[in-house]
């Protein structure tokens, strides 16, 4: 993920950046490269901000950026895209990307083998236990199991983008396809 954001002077959108985990991944400054996150929960962008020297934090929506027409080289979400309006949230791409600026999402998927589902229900039904024992665990993994289930992501994002106008459209999955990246050029 961070090979492909490689190069100078780029102005990067860590979309839903939660408490920063993602950018820190991002050589900032090195590269002449300017970070700025946005996320939804005001409290995480307070952790977020001790962990990356961000040139600009904002609390605001996916689907709603508070930003100008075509001001980002590149914008990066990770496990974001499960919780989104994904037709909003492509539009918002579109609209603040420049011209050849990259989109690249990351998020969490069902797996299609029957013996990988097998040890998938299994691992979250361990963490849905451990929640029950570390509280600060519950809200976390709490339905996260039925929400990756039950949501198509991969596919509905490539439809909106192949819709929107995106070109060089990519979908790669790893870890036995628990988990996928969707990539695209504007
Ligand atoms: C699981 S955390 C991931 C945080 C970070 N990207 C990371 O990898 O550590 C999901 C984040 O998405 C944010 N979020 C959920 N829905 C959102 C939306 N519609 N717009 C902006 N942020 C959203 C939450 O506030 C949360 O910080």
């Amino acid at each position: 993920m961070v090979r492909f954001i490689g190069g100078k002077n780029k102005i990067i959108l860590d979309l839903a950046c939660g408490t920063g985990i993602l950018s820190t991944f991002i050589p900032n400054g090195t590269a002449n490269s300017k970070i700025i996150g946005s996320d939804l929960t005001f409290d995480y962008l307070r952790l977020a901000k001790k962990r990356q020297s961000y040139v600009l934090l904002t609390n605001s929506l996916a689907e709603f950026l508070p930003y100008k027409d075509n001001c980002f080289d590149v914008i990066i979400s990770s496990y974001l895209a499960k919780y989104t309006n994904l037709s909003a949230m492509v539009k918002e791409h579109w609209r603040v990307l420049r011209k050849d600026g990259i989109i690249i999402v990351h998020d969490f998927t069902y797996p299609n083998s029957n013996l990988v589902r097998i040890l998938w229900h299994v691992y979250f039904r361990i963490l849905n236990q451990l929640g029950k024992v570390i509280t600060s665990w519950q809200e976390v993994f709490s339905n996260l199991d039925k929400l990756i289930q039950l949501n198509p992501w991969v596919n509905n994002l490539v439809r909106e983008l192949d819709t929107i106008g995106f070109r060089s459209i990519s979908k790669n999955y790893y870890t036995y396809g628990t988990s996928a990246i969707v990539r695209a050029i504007k």
